[in-house]
């Protein structure tokens, strides 16, 4: 494995011969052929063998190395014509990645095999070329011994999913290029260390030839050169020189002479340099560093000279100036203690599986730079080098993991040495590929794999050949976060609690950053309390961010027999054992498509903080503060926009002072008009920061992030109707036999409700089970009384559980004069109950009031734990909108802290339901029980009418199904609970 990007090529990318083999020694059969693409995984080309999804278990009960004898082998078999100039070239079978076990067959003769199904596989193949017409056959088998290493947790492919290329050198070429681009402890002056190795045929080194490097962007041009030093004929010492060598080796010290003379000439013949290794070292003073928000690059250029001067290769890279390093607990970059706001990414497309184009990554990329992401983990294998590169390009610090997780055998395979190498070999060479990439900040020993000697042994060597990156791997750390592990230079568990975290920041005992591999597991409806876990991590010194678990849900296209297509997931091609849908717990639907904690994690990575002391707000004026590291907030433009009760009063476009990271300023808003709350007006001030000029990851007036504060006075909360507004003695509500609102625009009259679909976090968490349990799915309502109250009618009933336990509840209904009617509940949640979905009312609307607005969090759907990133306004939508397709359908499309919600249509028919104080509402085409009966999105049915939740209290989402559950302050239990609304036109 190499560095050096060799551009001569021939693509053997497109139409292969193919056929599937049951096992790899099985015959192909003359009629079995077909045609495939490479790249592609043959699971979802109709060959019979599918996707299989597992989490931790293997798909077949063998313990290593053994497989089964069902084995699935792909055979392509392809003829290419040699270019004719490259007869007399040295030609290099490139082979992306295979998965599993690739076999290399060029003109009947047997070249080579590799294992690695997410590295490159290279093989020199001069020697068996023919000129004109040639034979390659690659045979990949899905099942090996490897296969216990690359137990993660994701759909098992078998396949070719990397580009397949011939590239040719000439005889002598660059054989390795290591560009170590640095900065001084100072930050001021770059360090540039090449290596280049130099291949000769036969590796007989000739004298003669040089290296030069070329910075054409700092003006240094032709000048840095250096000779590949040829491999000395004779190495060997005679009996006086190894009298010497023996002499100074035991401790006795050499003479003048033999110290300046005689032993470093002898040492240069006995103990070369590295053959055909040729070194250049520079400072290069101002260099412009490279960092995640100012990702600047250089283009080295280096050429291989031959004797005559003659430049036979030339090889670009592109190098970054920057500096890594741990100090103490903090991990620094260019000297800066940076938040690492990162997810973890898989090599995922919904309808190739694993094969990703270049197109694809940069559109991952840009959609983490534009969401407030600054970092990726490779989770859990080395990417394409092309997203690396596009890492480098568009400013993404990387943890690069190796290709190895044995999940299923975790605490034995990694003290195995007949797994050793394969420990080592995966970590080196993706350590060897990847080595020049500024991006690439951290190097991963790989998943789930326990911690043994092999790690050791695979970090030794690390340590060894890259001094320059810290080490990651959380197997180190698992179980003591304070352990003398020398192999993670990162503390980096997986979904700890917040308070651990703080603990463990605060004990004393901390020995390193605290970086968390993966934290948030955004299944589903998910990702509650991500903005607790960056207030704990950016108010506490040692944690330092971490990776939000994942950035995709794996859901395959897949088409049914009657022809819908859906998201598949475990089980769904027939794959046993399988793991449901933990294999769609991303941040994305299958289609790139954000979810709305999308939304969430944009705010919270905000590069601009928005305060004001309430009395200088009134007047216009806001603090600013830069959250970045390194870059000035220049690049940003502004808009506010000042609204009361969610109408605008104001707005305008403002310039931002230059400030500096880390800096604050204050800003007096143009235009400003001071708002009238006096008279009960909610006042908010929304401010808008957008991109001034186009940068490589967003256009130009771009969002970058909006904040917002509240102006004045909080608004009162909605008062119960004081008696001007209450209609006469005659005035009654519309209440049927059973005590139950009537409304010619209700087509179910308003009830309570305990439960709500359950989310993935609900149900892998055990609540759900606990409420059919406790049957707050199906209640059941008895009226116990009816009777008037001075103006209003009050209904006693009783709701019982499934489980049969009672709740009383109690309703005042008040006709309004204006129209309408104003409800008071009130019910006591027994002890029996200690841990509700919701406290609340459900309704539902006749079919037809398609337009909804609201007043309250928006536009997206946000809970109480995962809602800083909504912002206060007058929001309109369609109710067919507002249902979010969670791949498993569950709880949705509810909005926090809303003050009012109007449902109507085109003819002037409206709904408004007023709540006393702001609470999470719902408005969509489905009622709970028919979200939690469908396992895909396209079972459900949407029905005409509009089911309406309004709720008192409403459990926050947590994120349960792998990692802490909501905070305490966010669960619903028992207790008393008193809520009150209106219904109006
Ligand atoms: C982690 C693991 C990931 C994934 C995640 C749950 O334990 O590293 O690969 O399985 O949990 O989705
Ligand atoms: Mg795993």
């Amino acid at each position: 494995m190499h560095g050096v990007p060799h551009l001569d090529r021939l693509p053997l990318d497109g139409r292969w011969r193919f056929q599937l083999l049951s096992a790899p020694d099985a015959e192909p059969t003359a009629t079995e052929w077909r045609e495939v693409d490479v790249p592609s995984v043959w699971t979802l080309q109709g060959t019979g063998d599918r996707p299989h999804y597992t989490n931790v278990q293997m798909p077949w009960p063998l313990h290593p190395p053994d497989v089964p004898e069902a084995n699935p082998t792909g055979l392509y078999e392809r003829t290419f014509e040699l270019p004719a100039d490259w007869a007399h070239r040295r030609v290099v079978l490139h082979v992306g990645a295979a998965e599993s076990v690739l076999f290399v067959t060029l003109n009947g003769e047997e070249v080579g095999i590799s294992k690695d199904s997410h590295l490159a596989a290279e093989f020199e193949v001069t020697q068996h070329l023919r000129p004109g017409t040639n034979e390659l056959v690659l045979r990949v088998v899905k099942w090996s011994d490897a296969s216990y290493v690359e137990d993660q947790d994701q759909w098992w492919h078998g396949g070719i999913t990397r580009s397949v290329y011939l590239y040719a050198t000439g005889p002598v070429y660059l054989a390795d290029i290591r560009a170590d681009a640095g900065l001084d402890a100072g930050g001021a002056t770059g360090t540039l260390g090449t290596r280049v190795l130099v291949g000769f045929p036969a590796r007989a080194t000739k004298a003669g030839w040089t290296i030069q490097v070329r910075l054409p962007g700092l003006g240094i041009a032709a000048t840095a050169g250096a000779p590949v030093p040829p491999l000395p004929h004779d190495t060997h010492a005679n009996l006086d020189e190894n009298a010497l060598l023996y002499r100074v080796a035991s401790g006795q010290m050499p003479t003048d002479e033999e110290r300046e003379a005689v032993l470093p000439a002898l040492m240069r013949r006995v103990v070369p340099p590295p053959d055909a290794e040729a070194a250049i070292d520079l400072r290069l003073p101002g260099v412009r560093p490279w960092s995640a928000e100012d990702p600047h690059l250089e283009t080295l250029q280096i050429d291989l000279r031959s004797p005559t001067g003659e430049v036979v290769e030339t090889a670009q890279l592109r190098i970054g100036f920057r500096r890594v390093e741990v100090v103490a607990r903090d991990l620094l970059i260019n000297g800066a203690r940076v938040f690492i706001r990162g997810v973890n990414r898989h090599d995922f497309d919904q309808h190739t599986g694993r094969v990703i184009s270049a197109e694809s990554m940069r559109a991952d990329l840009v959609q983490m730079k534009q969401f407030g992401f600054n970092a990726v983990r490779t989770s859990h294998y080395p990417n394409d080098p092309v997203f690396l590169d596009l890492s480098d390009e568009l400013g993404l610090y990387v943890i690069d993991e190796a290709n190895i997780e044995s999940h299923a055998f975790q605490s034995t395979l990694c003290d195995d040495s007949r797994y050793l190498n394969q420990w080592v070999s995966r970590v080196s060479r993706m350590a060897e590929r990847d080595k020049n990439h500024p991006s690439v900040i951290l190097w991963s020993l790989g998943n789930e794999s326990g911690h043994g000697t092999n790690h050791e042994a695979a970090a030794a060597w690390l340590r060894f050949y890259d001094p320059s990156r810290p080490l990651h791997y959380e197997g180190a750390i698992r179980f003591d976060w304070t352990s003398d592990q020398g192999i993670s230079d990162i503390t980096c568990p997986m979904y700890p609690p917040i308070s651990a975290i703080v603990d463990h920041a605060r004990s004393g005992r901390q020995r390193h950053p605290l970086i968390m591999c993966e934290f948030s597991h955004a299944m589903g409806n998910s990702n509650g309390t991500l903005a607790e876990y960056w207030d704990a991590i950016e108010s506490t010194p040692g944690l330092q961010g971490g990776f939000i678990w994942e950035w995709w849900d794996h859901g395959l296209v897949q088409t049914l027999p009657d022809g819908r297509q859906r998201w598949a997931y475990g089980g769904d091609f027939g794959d046993t054992p399988n793991d449901g849908n933990f294999v769609a717990d991303g941040l994305n639907w299958p289609d790139r498509r954000p979810k709305p904690a999308m939304w969430e994690h944009k705010r919270l990575a905000a590069p601009v903080r928005l305060a004001g002391d309430p009395v200088e707000l009134l007047a216009g004026r806001v603090e600013l503060s830069n959250r970045q590291d390194f870059s000035d907030l220049g690049g940003l433009r502004g808009r506010y926009e000042l609204a009361v009760d969610g109408v605008p009063v104001a707005g305008g476009d403002f310039d931002l002072p230059s400030i500096g990271p880390g800096e604050r300023a204050h800003v007096s808003l143009p235009e400003w008009v001071t708002p009238a709350t006096e008279r009960g007006g909610e006042a908010w001030l929304t401010l808008h920061f957008r991109t001034a000029s186009e940068l490589p990851w967003a256009p130009r007036d771009f969002e970058v992030c909006a904040l917002q504060l509240p102006v004045g006075p909080a608004a009162e909360p909605v008062a119960a109707p004081a008696s001007a507004t209450v209609g006469g003695p005659g005035a009654r509500p519309d209440l049927d036999a059973e005590g139950q609102l009537v409304h010619p625009l209700l087509a179910a009259p308003p009830t309570l409700s305990l439960w709500r679909a359950p989310t993935d976090n609900d149900r892998i968490g055990g609540m759900a089970a606990r409420w059919t349990d406790w049957g707050i799915d199906r209640l059941e309502r008895r009226m116990v009384s009816i009777e008037r109250d001075g103006p209003a009618t009050v209904v006693h009933s009783e709701y019982r559980t499934s489980a049969g336990v009672s709740i009383p509840h109690e309703a005042r209904y008040t006709a309004l004069d204006a129209g309408g009617v104003h409800v008071e509940e009130s019910i006591v949640i027994p002890g029996a109950l200690s841990d509700l979905a919701r406290v609340g009312t459900v309704l539902e609307t006749v079919a037809g009031l398609e337009s909804v607005e609201w007043f309250g969090s928006g536009p997206h759907e946000t809970y109480p734990d995962r809602k800083r990133g909504g912002l206060i306004g007058r929001w309109r939508s369609s109710v067919a909108e507002q249902y979010v397709p969670y791949i498993r359908p569950q709880e949705n499309g509810g909005h926090a802290d809303v003050r009012w919600l109007r449902l109507s249509d085109a003819t002037g028919r409206s709904l408004r339901l007023t709540l006393d104080r702001p609470g999470q509402v719902s408005a969509i085409h489905f009622r709970a029980a028919d979200l939690a009966g469908a396992t895909h999105d396209i079972e459900l049915e949407a029905r005409p009418e509009t089911i309406v939740h309004l709720d008192a209290a409403h459990r926050g989402l947590g994120t349960a199904s792998c990692g802490p559950d909501t905070l305490p302050e966010y669960l619903v239990g028992l207790g008393t609970y008193r809520w009150s609304w209106t219904l109006t036109d």
